[in-house]
């Protein structure tokens, strides 16, 4: 079945968010609920990715950006930690024949030479074999920071001004946006937060200028099809003005401005 046939079959409009980024959160209160350890619900939360990263290709999205793992994370328990890596593995692992085959190119930000040198090679690798895939672009966000990011790209900019390469008086908001991990991404047109906390926890700070925001209590283990197509609903519904007056209703003019 083509793009506009799964449209169809989920009663969707044909604007869709080209970019969306997901903050997959409450996989520890899902498992809490059910007297399971942590890593239970992290490894459940591993299946709502699976299939939201199916069906966002098959509905044609351009790119998905998922939140896996903060900077800050890494303050967590040594035992999560570890935990968390050894799933991000399995996951790697056990994946790539599925994105390969679904024609899901694989790509990362984040300061990812944090992460064990196990993951780095299986990241390597998947990213190499899904290279030439022509789908849905899936971005991990590992060990990434959205102030860190910036901090980062102001680092290289300053760079360039100090050598002479580019004058202080051109940098623009394009010279920013240049330089940050997000740079080859289309705009996020809709950020989804679930577990119904309503904070940003230091992603896309820059990115999220103009993103609609979709906050769902559903916790990351639970949110399955329904509640992404609900989330792609509730967009499209949405009267995107950009600042200006005229109202836009769910349309994606990110890449038009
Ligand atoms: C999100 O679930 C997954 C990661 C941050 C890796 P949490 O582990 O934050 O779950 P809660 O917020 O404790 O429920
Ligand atoms: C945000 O969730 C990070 C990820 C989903 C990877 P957290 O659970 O770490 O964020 P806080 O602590 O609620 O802000
Ligand atoms: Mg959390």
């Amino acid at each position: 079945m083509d793009h506009s046939g799964w449209l169809k079959r989920y009663r969707l409009k044909p604007h869709l968010p080209r970019h969306v980024a997901i903050i997959m959160d409450g996989n520890g209160r899902w498992a809490k609920k059910r007297h399971l350890p942590r890593i239970a619900g992290h490894r459940a939360g591993a299946l709502s990715i699976r299939e939201i990263v199916r069906l966002s290709g098959q509905l044609g999205l351009t790119a998905l950006t998922l939140y896996a793992f903060s900077t800050e994370n890494w303050k967590r328990p040594r035992k999560e930690v570890s935990l968390l890596m050894q799933l991000l593995k399995q996951y790697l692992r056990s994946e790539v024949a599925e994105l390969l085959q679904n024609n899901v190119r694989l790509g990362t930000i984040g300061n990812t030479g944090d992460l064990p040198r196990e993951i780095q090679e299986e990241l390597k690798n998947a990213i190499q074999i899904t290279s030439r895939c022509t789908g849905l672009n899936l971005i991990l966000a590992l060990s990434y920071s959205g102030r860190a990011d910036l901090t980062e790209a102001v680092r290289k900019i300053a760079k360039k001004v100090k050598s002479g390469k580019i004058k202080l008086a051109s940098v623009r908001e394009e010279t920013i946006a240049k330089e940050l991990s997000t740079k080859n991404l289309p705009e996020v047109d809709l950020l989804i937060r679930t577990s119904g906390e309503m904070r940003i926890s230091n992603f896309l700070l820059w990115e999220l200028a103009y993103s609609e925001f979709h906050v769902t209590k559903t916790l990351w283990p639970d949110f399955r099809t329904p509640h992404f197509i609900a989330a792609i609903r509730d967009f499209q519904k949405r009267q995107r003005r950009f600042g200006g007056v005229e109202s836009v209703v769910g349309s994606v003019i990110s890449w038009a401005r």
